[in-house]
């Protein structure tokens, strides 16, 4: 029988991209999510891309009971754990919310699973946990420091699960937690149908759904900030991936947890990047060249907490979950266009 994989968080952007991929490889999914920042519809069309039916629970990570049946009705052998609150800006204004969704909602979680005796998972963390550093490509033993209470919230997930870890060291358990930390850099792009993408609430705090909305006309001018930077035409360097190819990664993820490496236990954190950064004014380009529409820019003052430049180092993803990146920049922009052009409003 296949195994059955919960995926928290599976209705959202990279969820529901998981879920097509998780279907395709053959498991059984098992979706819950509270549908705070998604709609079902993307899990219709999950169903629609692949011809597969999944089941979905309209609960919230911090119901343990809900939990706690789901648990108890599904054989479940893998959590992927993707459901949390994302907006760095909000989760400064609304820090208890942060701290209450992202990190209560994932002792619960936890709490539920060390009851079910189900002790894989793979969590969705963010190159956001580093700190500053001099050097601007970020390798996993990089000292941590978030700066904003969203990318602290995943820090302190991230030092849970190693000490849930460590501690089976110290207890000899028989069934030692197989955990793997994903930190994600930036993903973009869509699923090639064009049935599935990112849908932003409100105006988009991103640079890629803000270049799609200024060229379908929604947003009148994407602001550039900072053309000041020590980068090679002074706009800030990102580490770009599409959202199929980082799904991707959570599948070689699942089957690294299931392997030797991870034998007798562990929690190892993952960069899934490509490893080369691009410009705002760079993505401009490419996306002017790729969709033949013009992006109508100024250069406005930097952003509060952006660095310069910001890509991965992914040699440690490619040794131990045997994954890289597949897709080209042209390759993301177009899908991105693609599910715009299918979907101006989104799911609605
Ligand atoms: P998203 O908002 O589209 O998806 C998150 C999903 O979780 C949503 O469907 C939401 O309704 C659900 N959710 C939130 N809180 C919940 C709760 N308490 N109980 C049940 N469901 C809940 O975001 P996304 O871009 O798909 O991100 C998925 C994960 O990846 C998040 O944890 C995010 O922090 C992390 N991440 C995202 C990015 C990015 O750029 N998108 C980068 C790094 C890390
Ligand atoms: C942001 C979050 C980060 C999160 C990541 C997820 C902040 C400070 N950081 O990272 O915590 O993990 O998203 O993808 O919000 N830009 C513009 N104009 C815009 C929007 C962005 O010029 O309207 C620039 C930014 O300055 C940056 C680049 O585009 O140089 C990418 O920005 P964005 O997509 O917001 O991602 P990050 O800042 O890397």
């Amino acid at each position: 029988m296949a195994n059955t994989v919960l995926v928290t968080g599976g209705a959202g952007y990279i969820g529901s991209h998981a879920c097509v991929e998780l279907l395709q490889a053959g498991y059984k999914v098992v979706v819950v999510d509270n549908l705070v920042n998604s709609k079902t519809e993307s899990l219709k069309r999950v169903q629609k891309i692949t011809g597969k039916a999944l089941t979905f629970y309209e609960i919230d990570v911090r119901d343990k009971e809900g939990l706690a049946d789901i648990f108890a009705k599904e054989s479940i052998s893998t959590v992927i754990h993707f459901a949390g609150l994302k907006a760095v800006g909000e989760s400064c204004e609304q820090p208890l919310n942060y701290y209450h969704n992202n990190v209560y909602g994932t002792l619960v979680l936890i709490e539920v699973m060390c009851d079910a005796n189900v002790r894989q998972l793979v969590f969705s963390s963010s190159a956001t946990v580093y700190g500053e550093s001099v050097h601007a490509q970020y390798s996993e033993d990089f000292p941590l420091g978030a700066i904003n209470p969203y990318g602290r919230s995943k820090a302190m997930i991230e030092d849970i699960l190693r000490d849930l870890s460590a501690a089976d060291k110290l207890t000899q358990s028989n069934n030692p937690w197989k955990i793997a930390l994903l930190r994600y850099f930036n993903p973009i792009g869509a699923h090639e149908s064009g049935m599935i993408g990112e849908d932003p609430n409100g105006i988009p705090n991103n640079l890629m759904p803000y270049v799609s909305q200024v060229a379908i006309g929604k947003l009148a001018q994407l602001s550039v900030f900072g053309n000041d930077y020590p980068t090679r035409d002074g706009t800030g360097i990102r580490d770009y991936i599409h959202v199929v190819d980082l799904v991707k990664g959570h599948i070689k993820a699942i089957a690294t947890l299931e392997g030797e490496k991870f034998q007798s236990g562990g929690c190892h954190a993952y960069n899934l990047g490509a490893g080369r950064g691009y410009s705002v004014l760079e993505i401009i380009e490419t996306f002017e060249k790729v969709t033949d529409k013009k992006i109508n820019y100024k250069f406005s003052p930097r952003r509060a907490g952006d660095l310069a430049e910001c890509f991965a180092n992914p040699e440690l993803a490619l040794k131990q979950l045997n994954w890289k990146v597949e897709k080209s920049l042209d390759d993301m922009i177009a899908d991105a266009w693609r599910w715009q052009l299918k979907n101006p409003q989104g799911y609605s």
